[in-house]
């Protein structure tokens, strides 16, 4: 059984938690806030592995804090990637064990293959008007979700006739991307090409925290047996070999 420390006890912090119990690991430490950083800190350098849900602000200390002391790590923070070739690069130096991602559940990592392929095909379709749309709860602090930017940096990677995405966009030369913020949404994701005759949605529906939360548990275990920096969504088919309870 693994020594897994917990970085931000929010709302997939407690999810993590309940599965990390159930499947008897132990918990080296729960760290919430930075007065935790100073009394677990100790506790937290016994971890075989962290797992880091907490906010865009806070990130990238945390991650320094593992990296420096070689934690190996899985962070499902978004709303920092700006900074991601400084945190690679920061890992790749000190720790080289680390994985990022967007979305942990296989079901949406299932979504971005099939929005690549669809993004193929809709090349030669251009009465396909695409847009992205996605709903989370009112608590969700950065906008659009990184869900749905990875999805948008996807389907651009793909699609010749567009050459970026905006928030709510009236350019035809990029993608729109509409977020909503409603009570008690897990997470929706929908690409909708739209054209005069018909409209085509690709959609991944949360129902609750569960898949992203066992998703992060088993990127975590199989990071203790793996060195390297990865994308979540590069390696989830070998994650998800990991028997889930
Ligand atoms: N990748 C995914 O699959 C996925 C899924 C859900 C949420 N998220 C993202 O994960 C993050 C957390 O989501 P949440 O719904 O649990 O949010 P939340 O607001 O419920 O919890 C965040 C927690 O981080 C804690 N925190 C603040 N500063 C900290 C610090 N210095 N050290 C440790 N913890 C600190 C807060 O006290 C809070 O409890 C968000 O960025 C969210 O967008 C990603």
């Amino acid at each position: 059984m693994a020594k897994i420390a917990i970085i931000g006890y929010g709302k997939m912090g407690k999810e993590i938690e309940q599965i990390l119990i159930r499947q008897n690991h132990s918990i080296s430490a729960i760290i919430d806030n930075e007065s935790d950083w100073e009394v677990k800190f100790a506790d937290f350098l016994k971890s075989d592995v962290a797992i880091e849900f907490s906010t865009p602000e806070s990130a990238i200390e945390n991650f320094k804090r593992c990296f420096d002391n070689k934690i190996p790590l899985v962070t499902g923070t978004t709303g920092w990637y700006d900074r991601l070739p400084e945190v690679i690069k920061l890992c790749s130096k000190n720790c080289n064990a680390f994985i990022y991602g967007s979305n942990f559940s296989i079901g949406a990592n299932l979504f971005f293959k099939i929005n690549e392929f669809a993004a193929k095909l809709m090349n030669l379709q251009s009465q396909y008007e695409v847009s992205i749309e996605e709903t989370h709860h009112v608590t969700k602090l950065d906008a659009p979700s990184g869900t749905a930017i990875t999805t948008a940096n996807l389907i651009l990677r793909e699609l010749k006739r567009k050459k970026g995405w905006e928030l709510d966009s009236q350019n035809p030369d990029t993608i729109s991307i509409k977020a909503n913020r409603v009570e008690n949404v897990p997470g929706t994701h929908s690409v909708h090409y739209a054209s005069f005759a018909d409209t085509l949605n690709i959609e991944h529906i949360a129902h609750n925290r569960s898949g992203l939360a066992m998703g992060a548990v088993n990127a975590a275990l199989w990071l203790i047996q793996n060195k390297g920096v990865y994308d979540f969504k590069n390696i989830f088919h070998l994650v998800s070999q990991i028997q889930n309870n």
